[in-house]
């Protein structure tokens, strides 16, 4: 009946999620809210660590992509299944070094990381860098010897596969902020340089191709232009690439017209197309990490909202006024995402009103969808943005000095606050 599987509708034709009444939720706590079914998350984190074992055995990690959604309960949940983590920044860094997350399993990102982060990551022992830039790999150089380390790293590749959602093509991709490309040599001179640094030990390579790709084409074609590069890098060079980071990218249910492939399926189509390359070219199969980050917690979430006003506009459109908005959800506004929205307290009634979900912000555009089906709403009813456990919290802003809502986890018909609400005193913590 809904796009995510951890929620229902209940006797009282309230919408549940991990068996809770969404209202009763929102009563406890509060609107705006996030809430976040922990029992679908860990859920998403296993159909992920089994086909990883599937394929690859013991030669394969799932690393979270903290980006989508980051804080210290979810790094203990990654690490309580196993998993690493990416994160691309001090600040991800530092969460997960905060609750004791084992720092050999993070890999670290950015296309700029600056001196403070490298170093941090030293210091910390973070398992593997992603490079990004020759200027990188010459700082972390510099940075490993001060400590007298030696730096974990792969490089980031260019595949020259540009994913969409539902077609890819395979020129343009010189064009991008992230990494080496292969078109220009850029990502041959990187190797050379890389296992000739004495505090740098080069395991392997990255590409990641995009997000929310529905197709698995694009993700086979990268590993297979990656593996061919490593190896030729190894005729060349003599250099053996260990490991190799397929990154994240696989699409999710956001709506009912999309159809994604299970997450099994998009993993059981790169594990062939990687073996099976691997046997062509007579290359040891390496150690391979994949990087989810939307495909474990979107589906996971919801965000609750009341109903403050709705207004009419005759012959234009219905705007139903919420207590939250592109500072709890700035998707709309930035991808024009798609989102499906219920009226949590008549759940099971037909979605037969066409109305446009307008935030609180200063600011017209700030929308959270248009034009979208939800059972006909008035002040006071709660309605519910589904699939928004990714990308929601981890972009929220304070824009119009807003507190960022709290996000409740749902586990075993238990709630519990995983990040309290910001309160006015937080929002002039800063302030001098
Ligand atoms: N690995 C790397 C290197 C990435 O850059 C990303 C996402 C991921 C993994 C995880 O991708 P996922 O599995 O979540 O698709 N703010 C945007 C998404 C930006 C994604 C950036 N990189 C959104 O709200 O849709």
């Amino acid at each position: 009946m809904f796009v995510s599987d951890c929620l229902a509708v209940n006797e009282k034709n309230h919408l549940t999620i991990g068996g809770v009444d969404a209202t009763e939720i929102a009563r406890q706590y509060g609107t705006p809210l996030y809430v976040m079914d922990e029992g679908q998350i860990r859920k998403n984190c296993r159909a992920f660590t089994s086909s990883m074992r599937r394929n690859y055995g013991e030669n394969g990690l799932v690393l979270f992509a903290s980006k989508a959604f980051c804080c210290k309960e979810m790094c203990r949940i990654c690490a309580d299944e196993g998993m690493g983590m990416d994160v691309v920044s001090g600040g991800e860094m530092y969460t997960a070094k905060s609750v004791g997350f084992p720092m050999d399993k993070i890999c670290f990102h950015g296309n700029n990381k600056s001196p403070r982060e490298l170093e941090m990551a030293v210091e910390f022992g973070v398992g593997r860098i992603v490079v990004d830039n020759l200027e990188e790999l010459d700082r972390l150089e510099t940075i490993a010897a001060q400590h007298g380390r030696t730096a974990c790293i792969l490089l980031r590749i260019k595949p020259g596969v540009e994913a969409h959602t539902h077609e890819f093509i395979r020129t343009g991709q010189i064009d991008s902020k992230f990494g080496f490309a292969l078109q220009t040599g850029e990502a041959d001179a990187a190797v050379r340089h890389a296992i000739a640094l004495e505090h740098i030990c080069l395991k392997g390579f990255h590409c990641h191709i995009g997000s929310q790709i529905f197709d698995m084409e694009p993700f086979d074609e990268a590993a297979r232009i990656v593996l061919e590069f490593a190896s030729r890098m190894r005729s060349e060079t003599g250099y053996v690439m260990q490991e190799l980071n397929l990154g994240g990218g696989f699409g999710i249910r956001y709506t009912e017209s999309d159809n994604p492939p299970r997450l099994d399926q998009y993993m059981d189509s790169v594990g062939a197309c990687l073996h099976e390359c691997c046997k062509t070219l007579g290359f040891p199969v390496p150690f391979i990490y994949i990087e989810p980050g939307r495909a474990i917690v979107a589906d996971a979430g919801i965000t609750l909202y009341t109903v403050g006003t709705v207004k009419t506009i005759p012959s234009v459109r219905t705007y139903v006024g919420i207590d939250g908005g592109m500072f709890d959800n700035p998707r709309y506004i930035l991808y024009q995402a798609a989102y499906e929205a219920v009226c949590a307290n008549r759940a099971g009634d037909p979605r037969d009103a066409v109305v446009t979900i307008a935030g609180k912000c200063c600011e017209s555009g700030d929308l959270i969808q248009e034009h979208t089906h939800i059972q006909p709403v008035q002040p006071d009813d709660l309605i519910a943005v589904l699939c928004t456990g990714a990308y929601n919290y981890s972009m929220a802003s304070n824009y119009n000095r807003n507190c960022r809502p709290p996000v409740v986890f749902v586990r075993d018909g238990e709630t519990r606050v995983v990040i309290r609400g910001e309160t006015y005193d937080d929002l002039l913590r800063a302030d001098i």
